[in-house]
C-alpha cells in the first residue's frame, strides 16, 4: 500500500467490547494527523499507549514501522487492539501487545503516540496522563525522538507546551480541528467546572460551546546531563 494514500491508509473494519474505548474526533484527528506524516513513522520502532481498537495501530502499521508495541491497561482491552489489527493487517508480523500501566514498560523507540486520557482520566490531576508524558516520556525516547499526542484545549494547550518545552522538546502543531462538546462532558458537573477555569479552554457561540483540538508533535532534543549531576 503506497505510505501517502491516506484514505487507504485510514480504511479500517474495526469491531469493539463491551468496555472498549469507542473512538472521538480527538482520535480521529490523531488518526488523520498520523496518516498525513508517513514520514515520521516508516522504519520507525513506535510505542503507543492505550491502543484502544487499534484506530491508530493499524495505520502505523501500513505506513511501515519497523517495530510497534501497543499497550493497553488491560488484557481484554489489549485482545480488541489485536483482534482488529490481525484482521485489518494480516501480514503483519512486527507488532507486539503488552498489557502496561502507561510509561512503565520498557525499551527504547522513535516515537512514541498516544490519544491520552483526559475527560474521564480518573485522577485528581486530570492533566496527570499528559503531565505524565510531558515528564517521562523521554525515558522511553530516543534523542531526536518524537512524542506525538492529541488534547483539547480544556487540557490547556499553553501549559502543555510550556511544559514540553521546559523538558527539552521542540513543538509543533501537526493539525488542529474545533467541534462541539461531547455530551458526557455536560454530564460531569465537576469537570465543567474545571474547564472554566482554563483559559481559552472552550468557546461558546450561539449557545454551542466548542473544544479545540491539538495533535502535539514534540522532537525530544539531544541534551546530556552536566559532570556530577545525580
Ligand atoms: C482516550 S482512549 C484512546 C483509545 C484509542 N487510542 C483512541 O484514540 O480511540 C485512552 C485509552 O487508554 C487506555 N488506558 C487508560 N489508562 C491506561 C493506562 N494507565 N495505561 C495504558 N492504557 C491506558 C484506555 O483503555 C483507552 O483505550
Amino acid at each position: 500500500m503506497p505510505p501517502n494514500d491516506t484514505q487507504a491508509v485510514l480504511a479500517m473494519d474495526l469491531d469493539a467490547s463491551a468496555g472498549d474505548w469507542t473512538p472521538t474526533p480527538h482520535g480521529v484527528l490523531l488518526a488523520e494527523a498520523l496518516a498525513e506524516h508517513p514520514e515520521l513513522f516508516e522504519g520507525r520502532d513506535v510505542l503507543e499507549l492505550g491502543g484502544g481498537i487499534g484506530n491508530h495501530t493499524i495505520p502505523l502499521v501500513r505506513m511501515g514501522v519497523n517495530r510497534l508495541v501497543t499497550t493497553e491497561i488491560l488484557p481484554e482491552r489489549s485482545e480488541t487492539t489485536r483482534r482488529n489489527v490481525e484482521r485489518n493487517c494480516p501480514e503483519a508480523t512486527n507488532v507486539e501487545y503488552r498489557v502496561a500501566d502507561w510509561l512503565h514498560t520498557d525499551g527504547a523507540f522513535d516515537v512514541v503516540v498516544s490519544n491520552p486520557p483526559f475527560a474521564k482520566s480518573g485522577k485528581r490531576n486530570r492533566r496527570y496522563f499528559i503531565d505524565s508524558l510531558t515528564l517521562d516520556a523521554h525515558k522511553r525516547l530516543r534523542d531526536g525522538g518524537d512524542l506525538i499526542f492529541v488534547q483539547s484545549s480544556m487540557a490547556d494547550i499553553e501549559k502543555t507546551t510550556r511544559r514540553l518545552e521546559e523538558n527539552g522538546y521542540a513543538v509543533d502543531i501537526l493539525k488542529t480541528s474545533e467541534g462541539p462538546f461531547r455530551d458526557y462532558y455536560f454530564e460531569d458537573e465537576a469537570f465543567m467546572e474545571e474547564m472554566k477555569q482554563v483559559e481559552d479552554g472552550f468557546e461558546i457561540r450561539d449557545g454551542t460551546y466548542y473544544e479545540r483540538l491539538f495533535v502535539v508533535r514534540a522532537r525530544l532534543l539531544p541534551w546530556s546531563p552536566p559532570k556530577g549531576a545525580h
